[in-house]
């Protein structure tokens, strides 16, 4: 134990086994059960990508078919969760909302005391089928409008789009979304899944976990990122010297939003990914800026990071999903919880793996150590002064 690094937050400890997801940091390679996620996003969609991680193998097209029909069957909300969104300051943070909505949506699920595999993967399907339609919810309702019901002709990312916007999203836009939605379904023990596993250890069931893990990701540092890096590119558009401005703010300490990795040591390959994307959306369009703006971002960060010594900091998943999303029309507060409407398949699927210990001998409760460096007095430990002594 002596020989771990302390407070360094976890970095090169591995701490348990997994089966559902697998990155090489130095290469730049991300792979969900076996499959490069370059593959996915070209061939897959996030219905298949989502059964994939919860199932561990592709499914033949009778079980898509039953998946996909599923996930459509079960997408309304209880009615109560539309009166306590109803019910919320219109200013709350989409995030802080998705979060609450978690364990509101569990007081309603006959699934939630079942301790199988089968009754978890169906708390699963709704979560998946749920957390979109609690974020589009929330978006008319701060808005002063009602709710739009699910249209159970369209598939998964062109139904959010329709109940986030009431307008049907053209085929490409819908097609880019699921696209953006496979490449956030995993990413290994990130913070956010490690929350979840965390707490399902204790035994907690899967609506407690996965809103442990949308706490988590709503951070600065995790998902959070995406909506900051909005920031940035909405600060720069009128900012005539970029490379002053990147290096001003490393020198006041602050951080280029959707740069840097804990695992990546060069260009995580879903930024790669969504690069083009946001090149191609540029053109499409007709908001090239975005894109001019987030590239001469990017050179100039990473000439800043080179000449300071930092080469390995390159452009996250982040950096490129803010211009994307921007140019889809999403409001900026809505990006990370889209990265949670991803997300939420992997964080299942991650739940399912430590319930069931499916990659290791048996289910263990999390409980690491702590150096204590505090008041000490000795094992007898310190005198206890009467309040009235003490003034
Ligand atoms: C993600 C992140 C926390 C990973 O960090 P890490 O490599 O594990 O380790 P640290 O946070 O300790 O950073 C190491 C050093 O690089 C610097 N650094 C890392 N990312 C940076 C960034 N985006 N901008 C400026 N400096 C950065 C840190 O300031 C630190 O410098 P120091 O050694 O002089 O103190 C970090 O890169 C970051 O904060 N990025 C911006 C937020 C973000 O995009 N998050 C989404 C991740 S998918």
């Amino acid at each position: 134990m002596d020989n771990y690094p302390l407070n360094v937050g976890l970095r090169g400890v591995k701490v348990a086994d997994t089966k559902v997801s697998f990155i090489d940091g130095e290469k730049g390679i991300l792979i969900y059960r076996g499959y490069r996620i370059e593959e996915l996003a070209e061939r897959s969609s996030f219905m298949e990508t989502a059964y994939l991680l919860l199932n561990g193998e592709l499914p033949d097209p009778m079980q898509l078919e039953d998946f996909d029909k599923q996930v459509r069957a079960v997408r309304e909300l209880p009615e109560y969760l539309y009166a306590c969104l109803k019910s919320l300051p219109n200013n709350a943070d989409p995030m802080d909302v998705l979060q609450a909505a978690v364990p509101l949506l569990a007081m309603h699920d006959p699934d939630l005391k079942r301790e199988t595999r089968a009754a978890n993967v169906r708390m699963a399907i709704k979560l998946i089928a749920r957390l979109p339609v609690v974020t589009a919810a929330w978006e008319r309702i701060r808005n002063g409008m009602e709710p739009l019901p699910a249209d159970g002709n369209l598939p998964h990312a062109a139904n959010f789009l329709w109940q986030l916007t009431g307008k049907k999203p053209s085929e490409e836009m819908a097609h880019d979304l699921d696209v953006c939605l496979i490449l956030h379904a995993d990413h290994t023990f990130n913070a956010s899944t490690f929350a979840c596993r965390e707490v399902c250890s204790t035994r907690a069931h899967m609506y407690a976990s996965v809103a442990a893990g949308v706490g988590a990701l709503s951070g600065g540092l995790h998902g959070g990122a995406n909506t900051r890096v909005m920031g940035m590119l909405l600060e720069l558009e009128s900012e005539k010297d970029i490379a002053q401005w990147v290096r001003n703010r490393i020198d006041q300490g602050e951080r280029i939003m959707g740069m840097g990795h804990a695992v990546y040591k060069t260009m995580d390959p879903r930024a790669r990914y969504l690069k083009e994307m946001a090149s191609r959306l540029g053109k499409s369009t007709g908001q090239e800026k975005w894109d001019r703006l987030s590239k001469s971002l990017e050179e100039a960060a990473v000439a800043e990071f080179d000449r300071r010594g930092k080469t390995e900091i390159r452009p996250n998943v982040d950096f490129y999903s803010a211009p994307v999303y921007h140019m889809m029309g999403i409001p900026r507060d809505l990006f990370t919880p889209i990265f949670a409407i991803s997300r939420i398949a992997g964080w299942c699927s991650h739940v399912i793996e430590e319930k069931f210990a499916e990659a290791q001998e048996k289910p263990a409760l999390y409980r690491p150590q702590a150096e204590y460096v505090g008041n000490y007095c000795g094992l007898i430990g310190c005198v206890y002064e009467p309040i009235e002594a003490r003034a």
